[in-house]
């Protein structure tokens, strides 16, 4: 359980979403399930975020039954010595009622012989839809049991409908706790990246053979001494060419003097995530072409934050940062502009995209890649076409969110040059990507990760430390 978090603060998210669910409402909520690694192994578990945005609870094995005149009832695994011996601590239904403040807590075992009951009469089940593998199935299997008792007077609810287009909403905008431990993860998880960078070019000034693994290590060690119970999704420790692999994990590879090294690694803390990349020269000092793409990345990133403000679309900060990139792209001479033209021609054409592929950001929350709509609710009939130069396809835009206080995204624009025809062979297997979470704040935006330097000149200044 996450004691840090007052237990009223669930009980008042349970309750803003019961009120949209309507009076003969109710929504299931499973936590996740654990997970076989292979033989007596499981995976870590970890809980389901919906469920644990609405309790707070970690333990596996455990429903949340949530009724529209907001009622809440709690499944969950009931105490058991022996299994407590083995596996730990259970809260168990009786010390849950208090512990979690819901009004009925039940022992899971219960959970298919009183579903039935609590779904009858009611006019719609509200549950996560296309999250938990086998769950319409299961509900199905309730609803049929209903059914069997129509003859007796009893109703069967005539709509299903999807939970998370209400949570999503709710999750988008994060409140002054959730900012909090997202403060609290984006300081640690900077703290890991300036352990990593300067233990980097230590051990090279030592003569060491340093790989991938041993800077994930360094990463990791700092995940846990700072508290944090796991990396928020797997870290990318990627020497040299390897930056140039978008989804790169930390490997083997030998991280050499004189190349670059992307580290893209953020802890989890009490459910939340934090995501920071950083991109710095393995020896701690910048050669001509990495620092002359650096630099563009770096002005990227910063046109991207400027137009990170309340009022702005999602899509702006993206706008933005190739804008930036792009005629960086034509001034060093990625992009002939004999070829591709003017800068507006760079960006109507996509020509950017052979170095920068991807978007500048995503949503962040209990999710790394966090959920939330990406178009503005009032604007989803606006509908407009165009076709995309590149591939020719005929694609449906709508209009793009616009940001507001609370929400949290990331901002990681980026450059990765593979050699190819044409490309100036100075840039070769460069691959650098800058990234640091935002929250959106009346003014424009607070930048949570800046914990570690970003400027090419500080990045090395720490190295030489
Ligand atoms: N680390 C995942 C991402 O940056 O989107
Ligand atoms: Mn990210
Ligand atoms: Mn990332």
């Amino acid at each position: 359980m996450n004691t840090s978090v007052p237990t009223s603060l669930y009980a008042q998210r349970r309750a803003r979403m019961a009120a949209q669910l309507g009076a003969n409402g109710i929504a299931l909520i499973p936590t996740a399930p654990e997970r076989q690694r292979n033989r007596d192994a499981d995976f870590l578990f970890r809980h389901d975020s919906y469920f644990y945005y609405l309790t707070g609870f970690t333990e596996p094995n455990a429903w949340l039954v949530v009724s529209g005149d907001g009622t809440s009832t709690l499944f969950c695994q009931p105490k058991d010595l022996e299994r407590e011996i083995w596996d730990g601590y259970r809260l168990g239904p009786d010390a849950a009622v208090g512990a979690l403040a819901v009004q009925a807590a039940f022992p899971i075992g219960e959970l298919d012989a009183r579903m039935p009951r609590l779904l009858e009469n009611r006019d719609t089940v509200w549950f996560p839809f296309a999250t938990h593998a086998g769950l319409e199935e299961r509900i199905a299997g309730w609803l049929g049991q209903v059914r069997g008792r129509v003859r007796y007077g009893a109703l069967c609810p005539e709509q299903q409908r999807d939970l998370c287009s209400v949570l999503d909403e709710m999750r988008l905008f994060k409140d002054d706790h959730e900012l909090d431990t997202m403060r609290r993860a984006a300081a640690i998880s900077a703290q890991a990246h300036v352990r990593t960078m300067k233990a980097c070019a230590r051990m090279l000034r030592e003569g060491k053979d340093v790989r991938e693994y041993h800077l994930d290590a360094e990463l990791l060690h700092d995940f846990r001494l700072g508290g944090s119970q796991y990396p928020a999704y797997t870290s990318i420790v990627a020497a040299g060419a390897n930056a140039c692999v978008l989804h790169y994990r930390a490997d083997v590879a030998p991280v050499k003097s004189g190349e670059l090294v992307l580290i893209d690694a953020g802890c989890e803390l009490d459910g939340y995530a934090s995501d920071i990349t950083r991109t710095f020269p393995a020896n701690g000092k910048f050669t001509g072409p990495q620092r002359a793409l650096y630099d563009i990345v770096l002005a990227s990133q910063e046109a991207a934050v400027a137009a990170t403000k309340p009022g702005a679309r999602f899509t702006d900060p993206h706008d933005a940062a190739v804008k930036v990139l792009s005629q960086g792209m034509l001034d060093v001479g990625l992009l002939d502009a004999k070829k591709v033209g003017t800068l507006d021609d760079v960006i109507e054409k996509r020509a950017y995209f052979a170095y920068y592929m991807h978007r500048t950001g995503h949503w962040l929350g209990m999710d790394v890649h966090d959920c939330g709509s990406y178009v503005e609710p009032g604007e989803v009939g606006a509908v407009s076409e165009r076709k995309d130069p590149l591939s020719g396809e005929l694609i449906k835009n709508r209009p793009s969110r616009i940001l507001r206080p609370g929400m949290v995204l990331t901002i990681e624009p980026g450059i990765y040059v593979r050699p190819g025809e044409g490309v100036p062979e100075q840039f070769h297997n460069i691959g650098i990507r800058i990234e640091d979470d935002a929250v959106v704040t009346p003014q424009g935006c607070e930048l949570m990760t800046r914990g570690v330097p970003v400027k090419a000149d500080e990045i090395e200044a720490l190295m030489r430390a």
